[in-house]
């Protein structure tokens, strides 16, 4: 497999991939930097929003714009005029807390989880907020929350704490929006990074991104076994998707914070975003927020 880079541009914390079908765009954050980009894959052109906070995750709402998980808490954001409206922070009283990694829920909820900015400590708390803003804690004490995939048949919700080395599963209810049942059912050895971003393949399979391990590997969650890696040219791997016209391109993320200037000379490309092309495996599209913007759709750029 041919790992190719998207376009010359580069990260500090490179997140959170998601595929825009309708406009043939791949769109990703830079937590740190607060950026939103946006490369339309057909005119080889890149779009910078600028979100003044730091942004752990996005996902497309029903109108076309963001809703984002943000350093104060969930909002929208206006891919047209870049402006934030706050949703809610159920960590208002929390300081030292940050949204990290969120994806949106078969159901059309955004789900999304904290960190302290430390990452020492287990103060973080992974959110759930419906179509009615209503918002729910769905898991607390965790300390650097991240990856999140959905089973295809929709009963299950896997999961990555980062610090904890390990992939945990939960029985989910997409009406309910419910989980339980906690198991853990992969385990990363610290010599392979830790486990951060995660997406599922069209065949169940899991793909997780390996920070500090220089790979994504391909998991089978029913059997707990690895079936596939594939090696990166950066260490810190932060999370993948899957896009392009046919659901087969893989798209990866990586950073370079805290990098040293000697290791980013065995690593230049450190926080670009990658894609292997035609890569024999091929994901569905994201799932969208239920709940709408203020804004109507923006005007075709
Ligand atoms: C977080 C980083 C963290 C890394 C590894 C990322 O998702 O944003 O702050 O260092 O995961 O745990
Ligand atoms: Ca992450």
């Amino acid at each position: 497999m041919k790992v190719e880079l998207v376009c010359d541009h580069s990260c500090l914390l490179g997140e959170g991939p998601v595929w825009n079908g309708r406009e043939k765009k791949i769109c990703w954050v830079d937590i740190l930097n607060g950026e939103i980009h946006e490369y339309d894959v057909v005119q080889k052109k890149r779009n910078t929003i600028s979100v003044r906070q730091m942004v752990g995750a996005i996902a497309p709402e029903k109108n076309g714009h963001y809703v984002a998980a943000l350093q104060h808490g969930l909002g929208f954001i206006n891919r047209q005029t870049a402006e934030v409206e706050m949703i809610a922070d159920p960590e208002a009283d929390v300081l030292g807390n940050r949204f990290n990694d969120g994806k949106c829920d078969p159901a059309g909820r955004f789900w999304a989880g904290t960190m302290p900015l430390s990452e020492d400590s287990p103060a973080g708390n992974v959110y759930s907020m419906d179509d009615h803003f209503s918002i729910q804690k769905k898991i607390s004490g965790v300390t650097v929350s991240n990856g999140m995939a959905w089973s295809l048949d929709r009963h299950t919700l896997y999961y990555i704490d980062s610090p904890s080395q390990e992939v945990v599963s939960y029985t989910y209810d997409e009406v309910t929006g419910n989980i339980s049942d906690k198991k853990r059912i992969i385990e990363i050895f610290k010599e392979e990074g830790s486990p951060d971003g995660m997406t599922i393949d069209g065949e169940g399979m899991l793909w997780i991104a390996h920070w500090g391990g220089w790979k994504l590997s391909r998991w089978d969650p029913d059997a707990g076994k690895k079936i596939d890696e594939l090696i990166m040219p950066v260490s810190k791997v932060t999370s993948c998707t899957f896009g392009g016209d046919h659901g087969d391109d893989l798209y990866v993320t990586s950073a370079r914070v805290e990098l040293t200037e000697k290791e980013l000379e065995k690593q230049p490309l450190a926080g670009s975003l990658f894609v292997i092309r035609n890569s024999g495996f091929s994901g569905m599209s994201c799932f969208e927020f239920a709940g709408g913007s203020p804004w109507s759709a923006p005007d075709k750029k």
